[in-house]
């Protein structure tokens, strides 16, 4: 019997979006826990690579390409995984713009993506949850979901929809042993802000990069290391009393920017 604290022996998780970033520091980090650990990304070789690590590790996981906006798709992966005790809808993509720079395909874009794509997971998962007696999922929002941030339109819309899906899925499913608990990360240094900031500010990346570590009062943008750690306390039986909330992990972004 393992008496570690945090063990995710015998449980097998869900990580999207694991083949980057967040989710990717996720799955190498339950693996790591014991968990079996089904990555599922739109990007078939990280996907690959972020099991075949785990793999490497002495951990147990498979990969699969998904594209979490396809709900058939999504369906059909979580019928062959069967006995999903554990979700983390990482999956995500970015949009820089006001309302009046956010034409309609963006926002659709984005909506796609991390509005359906995690109301995509969510029924898939859902029913085999209940039917196994249980699991936890946690969901990725943002600050940008609870404070105005410049340029974030269609983002924040998504994100707060996150934050709302939630909130109504753990009220819903709480008697089904289900925990579903969401996460509002300030800046995390991964692809996705590499990625944001080579596309929407060229030439000024370097200069953007320290503007945007410098809006966290800590002084710095988190690691997606940092970030895993909470999500694996949260998935974790050590959470057992923890549903419906949203926990920022920001360096004081929200309480401490006055
Ligand atoms: N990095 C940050 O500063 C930050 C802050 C707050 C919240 N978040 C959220 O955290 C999550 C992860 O962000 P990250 O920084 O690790 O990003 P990332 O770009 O490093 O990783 C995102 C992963 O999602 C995958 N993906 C994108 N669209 C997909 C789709 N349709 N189907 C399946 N997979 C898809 C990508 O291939 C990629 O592997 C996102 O939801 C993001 O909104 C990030």
């Amino acid at each position: 019997m393992s008496t570690q604290i945090f063990s995710l022996q015998g449980k097998t998780a869900v990580v999207t979006g694991g083949g980057s970033g967040i989710g990717k520091a996720v799955a190498l980090l339950f693996g790591q826990q014991g968990a079996f650990v089904h990555v599922l990304d739109l990007n078939e070789d990280n996907a690959a690579a972020t099991a075949k690590e785990i793999g490497e590790a002495g951990g147990k996981a498979a990969a699969h390409v998904v594209n979490v906006s396809q709900q058939q798709d999504v369906v059909a992966v979580f019928e062959k995984i069967a006995t999903p005790h554990i979700l983390v809808n990482s999956a995500g993509v970015s949009h820089i713009g006001k309302l009046d720079t956010t034409p309609e395909a963006d926002f659709d874009r984005i909506y796609q993506v991390n509005v359906k794509g995690v109301y995509n997971c969510l029924y898939a998962a859902v029913p085999l949850m209940k039917k196994n007696g249980g699991g936890a999922i946690l969901n990725m929002s943002s600050i940008a979901a609870v404070v105005g941030i410049p340029d974030r339109f269609a983002y924040s819309m998504s994100k707060g929809a996150v934050y709302a899906m939630t909130l109504s899925l753990a009220k819903d499913y709480i008697k089904d042993g289900i925990r579903c608990n969401s996460i509002s990360p300030a800046r995390v240094h991964t692809p996705f802000v590499d990625g944001f900031l080579a596309k929407n500010y060229p030439g000024q990346e370097a200069e953007m990069f320290e503007k945007l570590s410098a809006t966290q009062p800590i002084g710095r943008m988190a690691k997606p290391e940092e970030i895993a750690n909470l999500i694996l306390y949260l998935c974790s039986d050590e959470a057992s009393f923890i549903t419906g909330c949203d926990y920022p992990i920001d360096g004081g972004f929200i309480k401490l920017n006055n």
